[in-house]
């Protein structure tokens, strides 16, 4: 056990990152509860989690399915205990069949494909193993990144899912990754609705074709309340939710942010002062992170071990801490390798991000 468990927040070393439990726990209630009344699976992405500790944290607290983005992520998944896990992605080539046949003898596994060859090669990997795995076809809805135009292209990919030894065919998957962030609610919601309406229309082809459908996901953070409960869509996969960023706060405001990047003052001078953390420790690829709890005091410049605040009169001397929310909550988990889960200013865990740095 951590030595560092018990100890006040005051206590810790900087830079750290740090998770507030109480606000997670807030996060989960309301995703978990809106699920469970708009009668939807909640499917928690651990693609912006990484962290075996904290899916395991979230399946105590009622989050037992979970997404991942690549094999690895899903490989810490059942490494933490997780059973039911769906790969979000294509999973392609040799060199992954066999952890991925591996994998599937050990957990409900599930994989998104959009290509016959890699159908029959997946089933080639099952078949050598003795496992099964359920796939899912993934279809684009506007995004343009991977997947099946909507409509009758998916129909024959089913039909070849579903005669392929050692595959199961389970139905469809559908993110709408390119809507996320659109500041106009009325605007996300029209756009999100006519995606859900070109993926439900893509099970209905399939159901009339004779193949039965089971599953049908989709949404992330920014999409979860138009989808959960729309005819049609079984499960919605938002991932952000859970520790939330000071971008994703702006179209999100009924969840909190419960990650954080504690860091210490390290310089001042008469308008700005300078923090011990800087583009290694926050993530910078959605814009610029905040300070929390002072919106007096605003990042103008991060750099590799350095975060430039600005403000009329400097608040801080050396020494002081000050922390910083960062504006993509996805990227500052892959940049860190533990996190402090921190309850009312004191160390509950401290757990490691197995997944961080990692992209196979
Ligand atoms: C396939 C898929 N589903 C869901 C999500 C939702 O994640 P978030 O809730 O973080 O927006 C993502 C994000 O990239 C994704 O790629």
């Amino acid at each position: 056990m951590s030595s560092l468990i018990g100890q006040p927040l005051d206590s810790l070393d900087s830079p750290q990152l740090l998770l507030d439990l109480d606000v997670i726990d807030a996060n989960l209630r309301r995703m978990f509860d809106a699920g469970k009344a708009r009668g939807v699976n909640v499917r928690t992405h651990f693609k912006s989690l990484k962290c075996g500790g904290l899916a395991r944290y979230i399946q105590a607290h009622g989050g037992t399915t979970f997404l991942a983005a690549k094999l690895n992520e899903a490989e810490v998944l059942a490494d933490a205990g997780i059973t039911d896990i769906l790969i979000a992605n294509q999973v392609v080539g040799p060199q992954k069949m066999q952890r991925l046949a591996a994998l599937a003898k050990r957990v409900q596994l599930r994989v998104c494909v959009d290509q016959a060859e890699n159908v029959d090669q997946l089933s080639q990997a099952m078949q050598a193993a003795g496992a099964t795995l359920g796939v899912l076809i993934e279809i684009d809805i506007g995004m343009a990144r991977c997947g099946v135009l909507p409509g009758d292209a998916a129909v024959p990919l089913a039909q070849r899912i579903q005669k392929s030894p050692g595959l199961r065919f389970d139905g469809l998957q559908g993110y709408d990754g390119h809507l996320q962030l659109i500041p106009d609610v009325n605007e996300r919601k029209a756009k999100c609705h006519e995606g859900m309406e070109q993926l439900t229309g893509t099970r209905r082809l399939i159901e009339k074709a004779g193949i039965a459908v089971t599953v049908v996901t989709g949404a992330g953070t920014g999409t979860w309340e138009f989808v959960a409960g729309y005819p049609g869509v079984t499960e919605i996969q938002p991932g952000s939710f859970v520790l939330m960023d000071c971008v994703y706060h702006l179209v999100r405001p009924e969840f909190n942010c419960s990650l954080s990047i504690l860091t210490t003052v390290i310089s001042t001078q008469p308008k700005w002062y300078t923090l011990d953390a800087g583009s290694k420790a926050i993530s910078k690829d959605f814009g610029m992170p905040v300070v929390k709890g002072k919106p007096a005091e605003t990042i103008t410049r991060l750099s590799e071990e350095h975060t430039k605040v600005e403000c009329e009169s400097v608040p801080v001397k050396a020494g002081d801490r000050r922390e910083v929310i960062p504006a993509h909550c996805c990227a500052t988990m892959n940049l860190h390798r533990q996190c402090i889960a921190i309850r009312k200013g004191k160390v509950e865990a401290v757990w490691p991000i197995e997944a961080s740095g990692r992209y196979d």
